[in-house]
């Protein structure tokens, strides 16, 4: 078994021997620094049961108290749990809090630091892992790909285009995919004629995220997002040195009656924003709230990144983005495929005003020189001949059906609380009970084969620990009632512990 306390004493020596700037700080910071370092690294593993408080203490020499406290902000940082009569123990999850602030990164640039959260490492990792009841990745359900369409164009493709799609391709995208996006998939979201050169393919529609922060922002600048958020986003602000300022979001979503005192305040560069489907919440911005909204950023002048990656999940011709809207092209549009195809092609797509399109494939050429010239002749292959219409009417019966049966069953129980009630799209997002984290829960539940998304990876300010995503568009109605029935009892199981 694992020694501990020599691994803690070994760990404070290195500290005060090698001369660190955390060698100054006080005992209580360096015991949270070693004991959370000597998890990530692995060397006091998951599971491991820790020495009694009393213990620590009168090994380090130090107060029983500053022994306590340690151990209780390892608690709220997930790296730990206390389980009543047994001990306090290192726990699975979430490793992306585990391992944000493990490693010195000395010699790093100074924006490495903004990166070092993990939740999509860890999320993509999940996605290829086997858990039964796998509500985390926001990923289309496989079953409802049009796999004849797809092998008819790859072999197609293998015998007739091979010059072409083996080759480099222009970095704004292949001609004619452009053109197939402005007949398909952006006149299907209102968007009618969009000339071509508007349009730039990008690789999944994170990309475009990152190409729109590097051409607007400076460090400082502060950028207006929906709080909360999708944490790919949030992730590549702060990787620009952003200052993210929260806007909260309800049934109706952003609040928009929140945002001229934050305008005027913020004067931000940007605002991010869903419209429709939001992830997590699920919320779609109002018809009101979307006029109220195109008035005060043409007001302030604010570019808008309209994150656009559900809309296509949307039955409603209600919910036309804002981007259809937009005469001063304030707007710049962004999707993908990766919600109704599959998002391992890593195909996505942004419009904006001309001249903006250029700069920004002038910032792809350095990234990527190009997507997948291959991935790009398959979507305009079945975009060109497929039934894509028929194919969007299917996934959203089939996800609306299994958001809608998710949200009757958590009502009908009450144990979890959800946001808001869905209108479709893959998610619900959902409030635990006192005193209850999704960290907590998520460390029993992986054991129980369950697992989600915890809340507060997708807030600006670390909130909503206590709620969670759950995902549920690659699961079938049968497995999602057991699912969440095993959740839940999980759920009361911890509440009636931990009160
Ligand atoms: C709102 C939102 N935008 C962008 C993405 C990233 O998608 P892509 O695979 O196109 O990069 C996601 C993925 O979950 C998302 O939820």
């Amino acid at each position: 078994m694992i020694n501990v306390i020599a691994r803690v004493r070994e760990s404070l020596a290195e500290i005060d021997s090698a001369g660190r700037k955390d060698a100054a700080r006080p005992i209580y910071h360096r015991l949270v620094s070693c004991l959370s370092a000597s998890v990530a690294d692995g060397s006091v593993p998951i599971g491991t049961r820790l020495p009694s408080e009393r213990q620590m203490a009168n090994a380090l020499a130090i107060s029983r108290t500053t022994v306590q406290n340690a151990y209780r902000k390892l608690e709220s940082q997930g790296y730990l749990e206390s389980r009543r009569g047994s001990g306090t123990f290192v726990c699975a999850r979430p490793e992306w809090a585990v391992k944000a602030a493990s490693r010195p990164r000395r010699n790093y640039a100074r924006n490495v630091s903004a990166t070092s959260n993990t939740f999509l490492l860890d999320l993509m990792q999940a996605a290829t892992e086997t858990h039964r009841y796998s509500f985390e990745t926001g990923m289309p359900d496989p079953a409802l790909l049009p796999t004849a369409e797809f092998e008819s164009i790859i072999a197609d493709l293998f015998s007739r285009r091979s010059g072409e799609w083996i080759s480099y391709s222009p970095t704004q995208g292949v001609p004619r995919f452009r053109y197939a996006l402005t007949q398909s998939l952006l006149n299907f979201r209102g968007l009618a004629q969009v000339p071509t050169d508007q349009v730039l393919v990008l690789t999944g529609s994170m990309q475009g995220i990152d190409l729109v922060s590097r051409l607007l922002l400076n460090p400082g600048d502060a950028v207006m997002v929906e709080n909360p958020t999708f944490p790919g986003a949030i992730q590549i602000f702060r990787s620009y040195g952003a200052k993210l300022v929260g806007v909260p979001v309800d049934h109706e979503g952003i609040a928009v009656e929140a945002m001229e005192e934050l305008l005027e305040r913020h004067r931000p560069k940007l605002l991010y924003i869903q419209t429709t489907l939001q992830n997590p919440t699920g919320a779609t911005l109002s018809r009101s709230r979307r006029m109220r909204l195109l008035e005060l950023v043409d007001r302030y002048q604010v570019p808008v990144l309209e994150d656009d990656a559900y809309g296509l999940l949307q039955d409603s011709l209600e919910t036309r983005p804002l981007k259809a809207d937009d005469p001063d092209d304030l707007v710049i549009y962004l999707s993908t495929l990766s919600k109704i195809v599959s998002p391992g092609l890593r195909v996505g797509y942004l419009v904006a005003e001309e001249g903006l399109a250029r700069d920004l494939a002038q910032i792809k050429q350095l990234t990527d020189l190009h997507t997948s010239t291959i991935s790009q002749y398959l979507v305009e292959g079945w975009l060109s001949t497929g039934d894509v219409r028929g194919h969007l009417q299917r996934c959203r019966a089939t996800y609306r059906e299994r958001v809608d049966l998710a949200f009757r069953i958590l009502q009908g129980d009450g144990t979890l609380r959800p946001y808001m009630e869905p209108t479709g799209g893959f998610y619900l997002f959902c409030g635990l009970p006192e005193p209850l984290t999704a960290a907590k829960l998520r460390a029993h539940s992986v054991q129980r084969s369950v697992i989600f998304a915890s809340g507060d990876a997708f807030t600006v300010d670390g909130s909503l620990g206590n709620y969670l995503r759950l995902c549920v568009s690659s699961t079938d109605l049968p497995t999602i009632r057991v699912g969440l029935e095993r959740m839940l009892r999980l759920v009361e199981e911890l509440a009636a512990t931990a009160s």
